[in-house]
């Protein structure tokens, strides 16, 4: 048989020439170059311990809390546990369970095994289960002060996978674009390159603590639409993912009434939304404003188990809410939706509990507010002090994390090591990252990742390692740095 010309005999059908060129062109720093280096050096140290500068590699490029020994929340645990494992509620069973478990454990673990029937591992409703979605609805409502409805939320498996069917069913082909923060999330980013749409980036103002400006925003989406670009949709991440900034919420109106002006529907990343820990700056959701006045402007807003004080990241639980969507289209959604069967069950479970947490007078309630006041606490103090420790040392400022669980900070990076790394072929900030990890195990993420006006170096960095290993942390990376700057700088002269 004669073999097919870019078929080869011998070579594999699929290679990185056959393949899907959407899927080649995707970017994922947070899980690029840096962390990668990252494995090979925590295996070297597991497999040769004291082999290398340091004892243990500091995974701070990726929001992870528990990867970085976040204690779980209990109350989500035991009713995860009551749930899988649910022999422990029969009745022949369930007074040793009353031994070990909270009332209300046991009764949430009883009331959501009702919403499916006690299968646990059948699939349920493609939008998720239809009594966690009103409970979704009743915490919209509370949070904002406006009605929410069921029949507008989707439960998807975290907030990932909630953005790719957003963009999924926007983008119609490639003239549309869509306008993305910069520095972004690349979340955003890597789903345009696969669906092969345009990226239209807007730049986030540093020196006003990474507000967002809506001269900008006229000035890029003329500059797309002059270019032919379809613009559809404008996305904005409150509180900012890498940057930590918190928008006003004058800023979240003026934004409202861009959208409506430009007709482009609005996309809300609100994962961070209980990572504030700024007072001038409260999170006001873009659903509340939308409400508030009474705008026909098209929204869709995301939210996360994988954040907040529960950082449940590999449950994979999510939500959005659609506001002002045409019924055909949510129609289509739903089948998008059908298409993957249903989010996972335990994903679901957790969205359950983060948006319906133990009551006043429920048995776990005073526990359940403990730990995550004692979470919440602990991160903004190590936000504080890692934002000090950036703003101490020489050819580096940082703006303090108003929200998310990120510091961004601008890097001067003296212009010998920018010749170095150009001649390397390299970009300077991931050379400094990579430099940074091979020195101290930290590991962070170059802000080339994410966007950066040019000419400008940044790197993001969580500021998750527990606080009783963050002198330690910061002493680790304060000595890599100085240590660089006076050799650059001396380079230099
Ligand atoms: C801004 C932003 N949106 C969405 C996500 C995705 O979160 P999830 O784990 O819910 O998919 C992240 C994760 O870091 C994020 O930072």
């Amino acid at each position: 048989m004669a073999s097919n010309s870019s078929n080869p005999a011998g070579a594999k059908v699929l290679s990185l020439e056959t393949m899907n060129p959407r899927v080649r062109v995707m970017e994922y720093a947070v899980r690029g170059a840096i962390p990668i280096r990252a494995e090979e050096l925590t295996a070297q140290l597991k497999a040769q311990p004291g082999s290398l500068p340091f004892a243990k590699v500091t995974p701070c490029n990726i929001g992870n809390p528990q990867q970085l020994k976040q204690k779980p929340l209990t109350f989500l645990r035991q009713v995860s546990a009551l749930m899988e494992y649910s022999e422990l509620l029969a009745p022949e069973r369930i007074e040793q369970t009353r031994a070990l478990f909270p009332e209300d454990a046991i009764a949430r673990a009883q009331r959501n095994l009702a919403f499916v029937d006690g299968a646990v591992g059948a699939y349920t409703q493609s939008l998720g289960i239809a009594e966690i979605r009103e409970d979704v609805a009743r915490f919209i409502e509370k949070r904002d002060g406006f009605p929410a409805s069921a029949s507008n939320i989707c439960l998807t498996a975290g907030a990932s996978g909630a953005v790719e069917r957003v963009l999924d069913i926007l983008v119609s082909g490639p003239e549309v674009g869509v306008m993305i923060p910069i520095p972004q999330y690349p979340l955003y980013t890597a789903t345009l390159a696969h669906l092969d749409a345009q990226a239209v980036p807007y730049y986030l103002q540093e020196e006003h603590d990474w507000q967002l400006s809506i001269a900008d925003l006229d000035r890029a989406l003329g500059e797309a639409r002059a270019r032919g670009v379809d613009v559809r949709a404008l996305v904005v991440i409150n509180p900012g993912n890498p940057t930590g900034g918190c928008l006003t919420e004058a800023n979240i109106e003026e934004v409202v009434r861009f959208c409506e002006r430009e007709r482009l529907v609005l996309l809300a990343d609100e994962v961070y939304q209980t990572n504030i820990y700024t007072e001038t700056n409260p999170f006001v959701s873009f659903k509340k404003v939308v409400s508030r006045l009474g705008s026909p402007v098209e929204l869709f807003s995301f939210h996360s188990i994988s954040k907040g004080m529960i950082g449940e990241c590999g449950r994979r639980g999510g939500y959005y809410e659609a506001v002002n969507i045409d019924d055909q289209v949510m129609g289509q959604l739903l089948k998008l939706a059908s298409v993957s069967l249903c989010p996972n069950v335990q994903g679901q479970m957790a969205v359950d509990i983060m948006v319906n947490p133990p009551q006043p007078g429920d048995a776990s309630h005073a526990q359940y507010t403990a730990e995550l006041d004692a979470i919440y606490q602990s991160m903004r103090r190590r936000a504080k002090k890692l934002a000090e420790a950036f703003n101490s040392l020489p050819n580096m400022s940082c703006n303090d994390a108003q929200g998310a669980m990120y510091l961004f900070p601008k890097v001067e990076l003296p212009q010998a090591f920018v010749d170095e790394a150009a001649a390397l072929g390299q970009q300077p900030d991931a050379l400094y990252c990579m430099r940074m990890l091979e020195a101290t195990g930290i590991s962070v993420v170059p802000g080339s990742g994410f966007g950066q006006v040019p000419g400008t170096f940044h790197f993001r960095s969580t500021f998750l390692p527990p606080e009783e290993l963050f002198d330690d942390f910061i002493a680790g990376f304060k000595g890599f740095h100085l240590d660089f700057i006076s050799r650059y700088a001396g380079s230099q002269q």
